[in-house]
């Protein structure tokens, strides 16, 4: 039987220690609510906000998600947050980090406990198959190169039926972790397994992440379709993602790389 995660809002103070080794590379603010914590941090990007600035909410009135879509969970229900992460160089060293990120949060996800937790290209994260939680990375380019605004949503308990619910049957935590963990444990070790993949990725881009990601990949070898809005774009044998983080698609006529779109399995 789930268990229910209390509605609490996260306290710094509290987090802090948990962080362990990346103690000390976050700063933390914490809203009751806001339009979206993407929204807002990027608003604080363009004004300075140092890299590693993390802005979790309780409640969003106005949550995005990828391609126009929102992104809705109610403050019990859900965990949202962004975090911004500065890079040197251009936005060609960046490519593959949505990636990188449903790595980190797989990882700690695993870490308190859960199975079945796998990836689904570009940057869903399932649980038993279903949507369990989403990312949505936005990037600028500011004179000392890179800014990424990276927005988790995490479905503690099954979300209210949104705008994707058709190509995304949701999951939740709770029917992992019971009982669920203290919010701020999770966002804990969320926050450890961020920072560690992060500095990999500055240092070697999505490549030397790759093969970790195609490990924890679900869909890896299956039938897929790739859609554009409701339109079937392409379809083959789903490969996993390349070295850029572009999908791999084995069709009738070889393999394709894909750079954007939205998965469904293909039923025979
Ligand atoms: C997706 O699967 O489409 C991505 C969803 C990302 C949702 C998170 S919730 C925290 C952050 N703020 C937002 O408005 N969106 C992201």
């Amino acid at each position: 039987m789930a268990q229910l995660f209390p509605a609490c809002q996260i306290d710094p103070g509290r987090l802090g220690p948990l962080l362990g080794p990346a103690r000390g590379r976050f700063t933390i603010v914490v809203l009751a609510e806001c339009s979206s914590t993407s929204t807002v941090l990027l608003e604080r990007a363009r004004q300075g906000a140092p890299s590693g600035s993390l802005l979790i909410a309780d409640d969003q009135t106005a949550g995005r998600g990828r391609r126009g879509r929102s992104w809705l969970s109610s403050p019990s229900a859900g965990l949202t947050f962004s975090l911004l992460w500065r890079f040197a160089g251009t936005v060609a060293r960046l490519a593959g980090l949505s990636l990188a990120v449903g790595l980190a949060v797989a990882r700690a996800l695993e870490r308190l406990g859960a199975t079945g937790v796998g990836l689904k290209w570009p940057n869903d994260i399932l649980l038993g198959g279903g949507k369990v939680g989403g990312i949505l990375v936005e990037l600028e380019t500011v004179p000392a190169g890179m800014l990424a605004v990276i927005g988790i949503g995490l479905n503690l308990q099954m979300p209210p039926a949104g705008d994707e619910a058709f190509i995304h049957p949701p999951a939740a935590l709770s029917q992992a972790l019971s009982p669920p963990p203290d919010r701020h444990r999770l966002l804990a070790e969320l926050m450890i397994e961020l920072a560690a993949v992060l500095d990999r990725f500055d240092a070697g881009g999505f490549a030397v992440l790759r093969a970790d990601w195609q490990r924890q990949h679900a869909w890896q070898d299956r039938p897929v379709r790739l859609l554009d809005g409701e339109r079937v774009d392409r379809q083959g044998i789903c490969l996993g993602a390349d070295e850029d983080g572009a999908l791999l698609l084995q069709t009738a006529t070889g393999i394709e790389r894909c750079l954007s779109g939205d998965l469904s399995l293909r039923v025979a």
